[in-house]
């Protein structure tokens, strides 16, 4: 099954001149994609589309087997809430909650993530305890606010919350580019091991060469977008 399928698909910013136009792209369910591109390319508008926080404005968008571009936007929120984790590159965390708390928000928001930890026999919070102690975080920072971590350990924070309750798809714009490169890989390698358990497709975007040989696949949006070549 194909995780992301695109066709004809395009988006414009209020004003601007076409920011997408991707004639066609397909990811496969539990692959791992890079996505690579310069700056101001469109790759963070691209993930809002996948996450529908924007939607195309001709094309279609499939995500699994649901027609995403056809969903209205209440279904849309809905349909992310329990299938699409998404590490901002600023992580987004809430500042005076504790990490513990914010790597529950995913799960407070879904009952579909709740039930898919009930089949296997466990919670939420036991999940998010877990997760953040292989992330590396120690009991006293795991119940600190936000705010007092560090942003390497906000990051993993950010990636517990997104995870948490088996996401069908992971998307991940930069997070990786405020850490030095031994933190960047082992935290690569922990969020991929995290996705590979629940057979989660990641895309994730970087523009860090280094980071290559994790992935599946490596995608030049630049490739992709007839809007991205002709400028
Ligand atoms: N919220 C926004 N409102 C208006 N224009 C935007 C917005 N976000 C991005 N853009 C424009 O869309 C283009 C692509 O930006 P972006 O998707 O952020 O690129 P990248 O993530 O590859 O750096 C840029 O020209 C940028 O100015
Ligand atoms: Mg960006």
């Amino acid at each position: 099954m194909n995780a992301v399928n695109l066709e004809k698909l395009s988006f414009s910013w209020a004003g601007q001149k076409p920011t997408l136009d991707i004639p066609a792209w397909q990811v496969k369910q539990g692959e791992t994609v890079l996505l690579r591109g310069p700056s101001g390319s469109g790759k963070s508008t691209l993930l809002s589309l996948l996450a529908g926080i924007n939607t195309p404005e001709q094309g279609r968008l499939d995500l699994f087997d649901t027609a995403f571009s056809s969903l209205s936007g209440r279904q849309r929120d809905r349909y992310r809430a329990d299938n699409i984790g998404y590490i901002f590159q600023q992580f987004n965390l809430l500042p005076y909650l504790s990490a513990l708390d914010n790597a529950l928000l995913a799960c407070q928001f879904s009952k579909k993530r709740r039930q898919r930890l009930a089949e296997k026999g466990t919670s939420a919070e036991a999940t998010a305890l877990e997760m953040l102690k292989r992330l590396g975080l120690s009991s006293e920072q795991i119940q600190q606010q936000a705010h007092t971590l560090s942003v390497g350990q906000q990051q993993r924070v950010a990636a517990a919350r997104a995870l948490l309750g088996a996401p069908k798809l992971l998307i991940a714009d930069e997070p990786t580019s405020a850490l030095d490169a031994e933190h960047r890989d082992t935290f690569i390698q922990l969020l991929l091991e995290l996705s590979s358990q629940n057979n989660t497709t990641v895309i994730f975007v970087t523009h860090d060469a280094a980071l290559s040989s994790y992935f599946d696949k490596h995608v030049e949006l630049n490739e992709l977008n007839r809007a991205g070549a002709k400028s």
